[in-house]
């Protein structure tokens, strides 16, 4: 078992992440800074697992914070990075800061995993980075083309960093994860999807529209190319995707790696509308969400899904959690925050 760096480890990703990594039996040390996310996650965490992970309130993008958070732990034997600001929107009206964080970010990191030989990594990627463009469903295979936001961009950029650092260092081995949508929330309640004001996504601004936290959603585009005129994505739960992290550092720390650089889907596979996951949340939870149609949101594509089949193939790994399930386990998690039923 191994001692993992995960940095955003209490965001929403990251801490289910953490959650399975210390169910595997591996030892976590998390680095976050507090921008999204707040600390009484590792209460959940600690609920869930038994353990508390080792926590550092720090900015990846400080370099003197990170060498003495590394020196602390020389045992580390791989990062998972996800600290990054994430929201397609937000990035369009302020790039520099997302170039700013996400860039350095993953600079500073890379330089501190040099200089103490930590040699494997798992970056958190996004389907954002095959463009526009691209033809479904999307494949690894594919070029990442020009996307529609500074945000997927910053992601781009990572991953050609990330190879650039691999083509100059061969002991170095990393996986980008690729996601999806990612949704839902611990089956236990104890950890979910928590963002900090006005939700970008829309699983967390349904079930706080449900909660009474926001007057209506509004749905973006009714016009679209798809069969109900609403953007179709690619939904995937979180406790799946956090499973897939856990392969990825397994194959990494086990040298089971073929090659020093890889990249892996993390999807479904399906593409659902706006409108079926509101039929899905409202039948499966029995709430009415008030809804009207809004114009299209800057950036948004009309569909995006994945042909997950090389995750399946390399890491064994696939979706397994029902749509209906993930809409369920967030609206447990938000009555749970708010203490609307307990
Ligand atoms: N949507 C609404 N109303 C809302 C919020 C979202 O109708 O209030 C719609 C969007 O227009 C989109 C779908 O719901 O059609 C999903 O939107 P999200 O904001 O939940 O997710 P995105 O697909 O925009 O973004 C996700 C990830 C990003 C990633 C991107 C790639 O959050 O990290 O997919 O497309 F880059």
């Amino acid at each position: 078992m191994s001692k993992i760096l995960v940095t955003g480890g209490t965001g929403f990703i990251g801490s289910h992440t953490v959650a399975e990594l210390i169910e595997a039996g591996h030892t976590v040390v998390i680095i976050d800074n507090l921008s999204n996310s707040e600390e009484h996650v590792l209460k959940g965490i600690e609920q869930i697992t038994g353990k508390r992970p080792i926590f550092y309130k720090a900015d990846c993008a400080n370099a003197n914070d990170l060498s003495r958070i590394f020196g602390e732990h020389p045992d580390i034997e791989a990062v998972i990075h996800f600290a990054a600001f994430k929201a397609v929107k937000e990035s369009i009206d302020k790039p520099l800061g997302y170039y700013q964080n996400n860039l350095l970010s993953i600079i500073t990191l890379l330089q501190v995993m040099q200089k103490t030989k930590v040699n494997r990594l798992v970056f958190s990627s996004s389907c954002t980075i095959y463009g526009e463009k691209a033809p479904l469903p999307l494949s690894e295979t594919l070029p990442m083309t020009p996307t529609t936001s500074p945000y997927g961009r910053t992601k781009q950029m990572c991953e050609e960093i990330i190879a650039d650092y691999v083509a100059a260092n061969n002991q170095f081995y990393s996986i980008s994860l690729r996601y999806f949508n990612p949704i839902g929330a611990h089956p236990s309640g104890k950890i979910g999807e928590l963002p900090l004001g006005t939700p970008n996504n829309l699983i967390p601004y349904i079930t706080q529209t449900a909660a009474g936290v926001r007057e209506e959603l509004k749905v973006f585009g009714n016009d679209y190319q798809t069969p109900d005129g609403t953007a179709l994505r690619d939904y995937i739960d979180v406790v799946d995707l956090s499973k897939a992290h856990v392969k990825a550092v397994d194959r990494l720390v086990n040298g089971n790696s073929s090659t020093q650089l890889e990249a892996y889907n993390l999807g479904a596979g399906k593409g659902i509308s706006v409108k079926e996951i509101i039929e899905t949340f409202e039948k499966v939870n029995a709430v009415k969400i008030k809804w009207s149609f809004a114009p299209r949101r800057q950036g948004d594509l009309p569909s995006i899904f994945a042909d997950a089949s090389k995750a399946k193939r390399e890491l064994n790994w696939e979706a397994k959690t029902v749509l209906g399930e993930s809409l369920r386990n967030a609206w447990h998690w938000e009555q749970k925050y708010r203490k609307l039923n307990k």
